[in-house]
């Protein structure tokens, strides 16, 4: 593979930038000369965010699969595509080759279809971080069928939610999940999900844990069984079904202010040209290199730069099953000195927590076939950035701060890798296509530099969503009409003197714990599911190792356990409605919450509080009854 479209020094990113914004349909037509099309386009691109309505290369016809399989067998068939490593360093790593993992795809979209799965059908995937969770993913995309991946950190209850919400009759998972010490059951969370949901007509389930499960007959069948069925049929080879650029590629719930999280949807073209453009310009990935991205499939991480940007652009992408910190804290060095990494993906959150192990985990490590670092998810601190600079990279490598979202299916503003220049804590610039406004509570644009606001986008890039699912008001809602003709981020940010700009954090009820997207009101809606609980209140703080952590605050009625039990029992609670992911760091049992006298909670004395800024928290004449807040500074904990 080579990438006539990855820039090489500023003065090309620059005028990639010029050009991009001025003539953004020939921009992008000529990237996207360098795809696979059944047909091409009549029109690159048709928008108005008012609907919203965004249509890229309309009347393309293609198969996202084809681009990043089919075209590299004639090419870079038995280059690895897909390196992956186990959560337990004893067991055997696997390589697929591009030939062995379209063949496996293949065969699995075979099983899809002996099972009923057609074009445009919903697939739930429930999986660990093993090679069957790609060939899953691709597989439906092979067929059209919509795939909608749940990270394994979601209770059964998140998942009713979201079959519920997507109408998804077909499940694909299994036994269990190997993290860490710990094994997941999650058939078992599957099963309980489908008590409230009839609908589901079919369950795929991969061994991989041998825990034991329960099949339910004419329900359940194992992935084994079914591949087998296919291997008798004489493994055909399934043709990808032709879709429309703008038909949906998948759907992925992602928490908002609201306490229903939304599904996002991205489709087909633009999502596959816009995770390639990023990830080849952004880390400038080389032809043979290893990549390595931390994240979980479960993710939109994931989704762009383990799976779709990665193959799409031929790359060698490592997948591994486990967490940085077990058997010890050197288990991601030890993976990049065992494959020969080159790019390092990760999040501030596993940086921190592996920096606060000292030294020790990386004596022995060589590290010397990295090249490029990049991080995701939140701000990365100052702190974090240079021990990752000096420890990890040795101050060979550059990194690259990237910012992007769920809804923006790829890397909006970030430096290129030793193409650009790095600015630690900042994003630094937008990629080429992207062009970002700070615009103050009044809508209007704050010009210049040296200031800051709330981050918009002025126009659509490929990779920008299209609708939330089943719900395309909400969407509009939610991210088209805080601020007319803008996509609106929900984070706030400063432009520097140089025009760099540093994220500086979400300004609406959205939480990142652990680069986790969290929405405060389905915490507390949690919460208040538990008997007991009158009412609670949830607010972030900042921590050490996840950024945010998760602070509540919480009145209880007709206490006869102690305080440390029904703490338990809350973030039991919470775990069983949401998630472990969800749990709070910290209950504080109050008498009443700060609340306006329209019986608004102000939320902004709660996270100063929660922040111990005691002194800082303004005006409180305006509530309804000041004495509480008085209560509960005395009893932060
Ligand atoms: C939110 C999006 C993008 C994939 C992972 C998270 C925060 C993301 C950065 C960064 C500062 C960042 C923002 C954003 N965020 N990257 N480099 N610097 N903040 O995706 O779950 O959709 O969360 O993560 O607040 O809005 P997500």
């Amino acid at each position: 593979m080579s990438y006539p479209y990855q820039i090489k020094s500023f003065q090309e990113y620059k005028e990639a930038w010029e050009k991009s914004v001025n003539d953004p349909e020939s921009f992008w037509g000529e990237i996207a000369e360098h795809f696979i099309w059944r047909k091409k386009w009549d029109k690159v691109l048709e928008w108005n965010f008012k609907e919203p309505s965004i249509k890229w290369f309309q009347g393309a016809k293609l198969n996202i699969t084809e681009n990043c399989l089919d075209r590299h067998l004639k090419t870079i068939a038995d280059q690895p595509a897909i390196i992956w490593e186990p959560n337990d360093p004893h067991e055997h790593h696997r390589t697929l080759s591009y030939k062995q993992l379209h063949f496996k795809v293949c065969q699995f979209a075979q099983v899809l279809k002996n099972n009923g799965v057609t074009k445009g059908d919903r697939v739930c995937i429930y999986m660990g971080m093993i090679p069957e969770l790609a060939i899953a993913v691709l597989a439906c995309a092979r067929i059209g069928a919509i795939h909608s991946v749940i990270f394994g950190g979601f209770s059964a209850q998140s998942i009713a939610d979201r079959l519920q919400d997507a109408k998804a009759e077909y499940i694909i998972t299994c036994d269990g999940a190997f993290r860490g010490g710990k094994d997941i059951p999650l058939k078992s969370v599957i099963d309980d999900a489908l008590v409230v949901c009839p609908f589901v007509k079919r369950t795929i389930v991969y061994t991989r844990t041998r825990t034991p499960v329960s099949m339910i007959k004419g329900r359940d069948v194992w992935w084994e069984d079914e591949i087998y069925k296919v291997e008798t049929m004489g493994n055909p080879a399934v043709a990808a079904e032709e879709m429309d650029a703008e038909d949906m590629l998948f759907i992925l719930y992602t928490s908002g202010s609201t306490g229903k999280p939304k599904g996002v949807v991205h489709t087909v073209a633009g999502y596959m040209i816009y995770t390639n453009y990023s990830f080849v310009n952004v880390l400038q990935y080389r032809p043979r290199e290893v990549h390595f991205c931390t994240a979980d499939i479960g993710w939109i991480t994931g989704h762009s730069y383990i799976l779709y940007g990665p193959l799409s652009a031929g790359a060698t992408s490592l997948m591994f099953e486990g967490i940085p910190t077990w058997p010890d804290a050197g288990r991601f060095w030890d993976i990049v000195d065992k494959h020969k990494v080159n790019i390092l993906y990760t999040a501030p959150t596993a940086i921190r927590s592996l920096m606060s192990y000292g030294l020790a985990p990386l004596e022995n490590k060589k590290l010397d076939s990295l090249r490029v670092l990049g991080t995701v998810g939140e701000p990365i601190n100052e702190e974090a950035w240079h021990w990752y600079d000096e420890h990890i990279g040795k101050k060979k490598c550059p990194i690259v701060d990237t910012w992007w979202q769920t809804e923006t299916g790829g890397m909006l503003i970030s430096n290129m890798a030793g193409v650009t220049p790095a600015k630690p804590t900042f994003a630094t610039l937008p990629l080429p296509g992207v062009q970002p406004v700070l615009v103050d509570e009044n809508g209007n644009e704050i010009e210049g530099n040296g200031v800051s606001g709330n981050l918009c986008i002025k126009a659509p890039w490929p990779g920008i969503l299209r609708t939330t699912y089943g719900d395309h008001e909400r969407c509009r809602k939610t991210y088209f009409s805080t601020y007319p003709d803008l996509y609106f981020t929900g984070d706030g940010c400063l432009r520097d003197e140089d025009g760099f700009y540093r994220i500086t954090g979400r300004v609406d009820d959205v939480l990142n714990v652990s680069g986790h997207r969290i929405g405060t009101a389905e915490v507390e809606n949690a919460i208040n599911m538990h008997a007991g609980v009158v009412e609670s209140a949830v607010v972030g703080y900042p921590h050490e190792i996840k950024g945010q952590g998760i602070y509540a605050y919480v009145i209880y009625s007709g206490k006869h356990h102690e305080d440390e039990l029904i703490r338990k029992d809350i973030t039991a609670t919470v775990s069983r409605i949401i998630g472990p992911i969800a749990k709070p760091d910290k209950i504080q049992f109050v008498s009443g919450l700060p609340k306006t006298r329209s019986g608004k909670i102000m939320r902004r004395i709660l996270r100063k509080i929660a922040e111990g800024e005691m002194e800082k928290l303004g005006d409180t004449t305006t509530l309804l009854d000041p004495a509480v807040v008085d209560d509960i500074s005395k009893g932060k904990l």
